[in-house]
Parts: C-alpha cells; sequence; structure tokens
C-alpha cells in the first residue's frame, strides 16, 4: 500500500453518492493520484462505496452518520426517491462540511489541501469553501450542453416551452410511455432557441424552474458552478467545441475536459458487484454480433413496457447481452415478468456488468442505452454505435445528439413500441455508416489523449492549476 510519504499536496473530493456520480469522481481521484496528489474522499454513509479498493486514498464520512436522525434515517434507498438526499443535505449540510474541512486544514501529519473538487450538484458546497478560502473545483458529470440547456431552464419555462397542458406533458413523462400522447404538434417542433432540440426533447427533462427540489437544485448547481473556481468535465473537446466556446465567453472559470473512461475503469467503484461469468460466453461470440443492453443505475420501467422491450428484442433476431438490475422493472424483484424460454440461446441476462470491458469487447456491435451520460461517454470510447432510450434529466438531450448531430446512434423517441425497437437494433447493427462515424469519433477522442491533444493537455493543464493554489 501507498502512502501520503512524498505527495506534497492533497485534493478533497466529495462526490455526489449516485453511482452515474461516484464513478466519474473517482476516476478522477485515480487520475489526480496518478500525478502525485494525495486523496481525501468526503462520502456519505449512503451507497458508501468499497474503500477496500482505495487503500490508498483517505476517507471521512459527513452528513449521515447518526442513524437516528429523522431528517434521513427514513428516506427511500431505491428509485427516484432516494433523490431526495439531494434536496435534505444541500438544505442542511454547511455546519457538517465546514466542520470536517477545517479539522482537515489544520492536520499537521497530512499533506496541505490545495482545493476542494465537489460534484456540481453539491451547491451549498460553494459558500462553505469561500469562507474558508478554499478555492472549489465542481466535477460536472454530464455534457457541456447540457449544462448550457440547464442553464436556460428558467429562460425556457418563461417563454412556455414546459407549459404544453397537462394532457400533453403529463402521459410524456408518465412512466415515459409515450404511447398515449394525445396528437400535439408542438411536440415535434424545433426549440427555436436550440434548434438541435424539440419540444418534447426539453419536457422530457423532467423539471422547470424553481418547480420542486429538482429545479432549485439545478438553478442553485448553475449559479454556484460559475462561481467556483474551475470546472472539470467528463468530456474531450472535438466533441463538444461550439458549447466549450459558449461556456468561456459566460463564465471566467477555467475548464478542464477530460474523457475519464480512456484513462480508468469504474470496476473498483461499481457499487454493485459486477457479473464476469458471461464472458467466456461472450468470446465465443462474431465481431459485432451482440447488442449490449443496459440502462444505467436508476431508471425504471413499467412491466408491460419491459415485455415491449423483449418482444422488440426477439423480433430483431439479433443476439444480445442485458444489464437488467433487480428492481429495473417496477413491481418485480428481478425477472418475474419474462416469458418462458426467454432469453434462450440467442442472450444472456446479468444483473451488474463490467460495462466498459464489455463495450470494449469486439463482440458488441451496438449499445442499447438510456442515454446517461457515464454510459454515452463510454460507448463513444470504444467506438460502439447507440440505440437511445432516454428517460429523464439530461438523458433526452444526450440521445438527440447522439442521434441528430453526432450521427452514431437511433433515438427511439417514441417510447417503447416493439415494431420501432425491432427496427432501430437491425438497422443499427446492420448500418455501416453509422458504425464508422463511430470509429471516426472514436479516433478523435484516441488523438485527442496523446502528447499535445486537447484532453492531454486538458489533464496537464488540471494538474498545473490545482498546484498553483
Ligand atoms: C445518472 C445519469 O443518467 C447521468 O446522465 C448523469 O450524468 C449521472 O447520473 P446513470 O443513470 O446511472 O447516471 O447512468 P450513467 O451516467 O450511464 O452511469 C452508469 C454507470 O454505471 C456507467 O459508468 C457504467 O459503466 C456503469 N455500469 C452500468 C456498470 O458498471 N455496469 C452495468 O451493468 C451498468
Amino acid at each position: 500500500m501507498e502512502t501520503t510519504v512524498g505527495r506534497h499536496r492533497r485534493v478533497i473530493m466529495f462526490p455526489l453518492p449516485y453511482q452515474g456520480h461516484v464513478n466519474p469522481m473517482f476516476q478522477l481521484a485515480n487520475l489526480l493520484y496518478s500525478k502525485g496528489f494525495s486523496i481525501t474522499i468526503f462520502h456519505t454513509n449512503f451507497n458508501k462505496p468499497k474503500t477496500s479498493n482505495y487503500p490508498h486514498f483517505t476517507f471521512r464520512f459527513i452528513l449521515d452518520n447518526d442513524p437516528h436522525d429523522e431528517r434521513y434515517a427514513n428516506l427511500p434507498l431505491q428509485g427516484m426517491g432516494a433523490f431526495s438526499r439531494i434536496i435534505l443535505f444541500n438544505k442542511c449540510g454547511a455546519d457538517q462540511l465546514r466542520h470536517q474541512l477545517e479539522l482537515e486544514l489544520s492536520a499537521k501529519d497530512e499533506p496541505p489541501v490545495s482545493c476542494l473538487i465537489t460534484d456540481a450538484s453539491w451547491h451549498f458546497a460553494q459558500s462553505v469553501a469561500d469562507c474558508l478560502n478554499l478555492p472549489r473545483l465542481v466535477l460536472r458529470t454530464s455534457s457541456l450542453f447540457c449544462f448550457l440547456i440547464y442553464a436556460s431552464i428558467p429562460f425556457l419555462d418563461d417563454l412556455g416551452y414546459f407549459n404544453l397542458s397537462d394532457n400533453t406533458a403529463t402521459p410524456l413523462l408518465d412512466g415515459l410511455g409515450y404511447n398515449n400522447v394525445p396528437d400535439d404538434k408542438r411536440l415535434e417542433e424545433q426549440v427555436a432557441e436550440f434548434p438541435v432540440l424539440k419540444v418534447k426533447d426539453v419536457i422530457k427533462i423532467g423539471f422547470k424552474k424553481d418547480n420542486d427540489g429538482m429545479g432549485d437544485i439545478i438553478s442553485n448547481m448553475v449559479k454556484q458552478t460559475k462561481a467556483s473556481s474551475g470546472i472539470i468535465w467528463n468530456s474531450f473537446k472535438e466533441l463538444e467545441q461550439l458549447q466549450l466556446e459558449t461556456i468561456r465567453r459566460d463564465i471566467p472559470a477555467p475548464c478542464f475536459l477530460i474523457p475519464f473512461a480512456k484513462h480508468f475503469t469504474t470496476a473498483s467503484s461499481s457499487l454493485l458487484d459486477q457479473d464476469r461469468s458471461f464472458l467466456p460466453w461472450l468470446d465465443q461470440q462474431p465481431r459485432n454480433s451482440i447488442v449490449y443492453i443496459s440502462f444505467g443505475s436508476v431508471a425504471q420501467v413499467e412491466e408491460k413496457h419491459f415485455v415491449e422491450m423483449v418482444h422488440g428484442l426477439v423480433d430483431s433476431k439479433q443476439s444480445f447481452l442485458w444489464v437488467v438490475r433487480p428492481g429495473f422493472v417496477s413491481g418485480s424483484t428481478w425477472l418475474e415478468p419474462l416469458p418462458d424460454g426467454f432469453p434462450g440461446e440467442r442472450g444472456r441476462i446479468v444483473k451488474w456488468a463490467p460495462q466498459q470491458e464489455v463495450l470494449g469487447h469486439e463482440a458488441i456491435g451496438a449499445f442499447w442505452t438510456h442515454s446517461g451520460w457515464n454510459s454515452t461517454v463510454e460507448s463513444v470510447c470504444e467506438g460502439v454505435p447507440m440505440i437511445c432510450s432516454p428517460f429523464w434529466g439530461d438523458q433526452p438531450l444526450d440521445a438527440r445528439y447522439v442521434s441528430d448531430v453526432w450521427k452514431v446512434g437511433v433515438y427511439l423517441e417514441n417510447g417503447w413500441k416493439r415494431e420501432e425497437i425491432t427496427n432501430a437494433i437491425r438497422r443499427v447493427m446492420a448500418d455501416e455508416e453509422m458504425r464508422e462515424k463511430s470509429r471516426g469519433l472514436k479516433q478523435k477522442l484516441d488523438a485527442s489523449l496523446i502528447e499535445g491533444g486537447s484532453s492531454y493537455e486538458s489533464v496537464e493543464s488540471l494538474v498545473d492549476y490545482i498546484s498553483s493554489f
């Protein structure tokens, strides 16, 4: 085990405790450690990472140490309710964070603290860091274009985009089935202010200006990200050049774009155990023959939509590897709604997989994804074309860019309809032009990592910047 000996500067890192946020923060922590920094991780007990995978980091558990505290003791552990912690701790976490930071700043037996890096959604951390004169950088785990659109939510809300009649908007979000959406042409219209998007993409984000806890979180996240000392993005310049220019014009804090999946895997920060038992089977499959299916760590579907997915998949006659998390189908423990005989010889179903390794496997021909940003970047890193079935938040925005801007995937924008699923899978598996575009994007990414390339320079300038504090 390495220790802090020989490490002269320390970085304190504070991820949001959800898989899609923990992964990039630990990838960044590994990267900074490899550059000589000592790492201290602040974390909640909720979704505690496997600390034994990180003997070289120091862990401090904060915010939810009292198991009897009624504010959080009974909050849901699964599903959307688990996110209520973000709202709660942003409201009441400041004293504890300040106290723990004061202890770290005065510790005599540890290297001095250069800066704090928190998830952008821990917006309350900015005023705490300011009080202590500690530079705070943020890690933003979604794309740059998502940030720009989130920053425009109040404006889009004022323009009425979120106020389509409830009859139109509610079924669109309800279970994301889209089957009962009235024929409202406005949903298909372009958003004049962001012509890449359709009105329905904006509605599918699922939160609007200050309408609830999440609306507040987003607007404060944007405000305190702008006030931070720097923004680290899981992306690369060649992917989001225009958005980077816009952000650099509007925000004084420096931006660092680093495609984390190219530096470290997420195996050690996985909150669930990764099943590797199917790998010998995957090794036997022909090149580009398998559809890999996974919808991230939080998305849930209704049983009727799950059944529709199964039919779409069966009718496509493609072989597949499907990650079905326990709880993915609401009301089921795991695979109860599956028809007899499924998956048969054509496929494998697992609870959780080593996703990056799978995407890098030559048997994988396409990724049917919920368009979470980590999954999207991981797919781009491996040059795998995508079939996009987004749920909410940044996912519908990612799906739109994947299909309409980068043209490395197909967006299933009408929900779970078996014929459309079948067609999309067949199309993406057979479309050589799309595969070539995916390879082209991967090549740009690979080039950015070579000395002198944009991602390489981003890492170097981040290290220099942190060292300058
Ligand atoms: C969410 C949002 O969707 C995402 O856009 C946001 O930026 C962060 O929070 P999540 O829905 O879990 O995250 O999706 P995603 O961002 O794709 O992250 C999932 C992570 O879990 C990926 O790093 C993926 O490699 C990993 N994973 C997924 C596994 O390790 N094994 C699996 O079987 C499935």
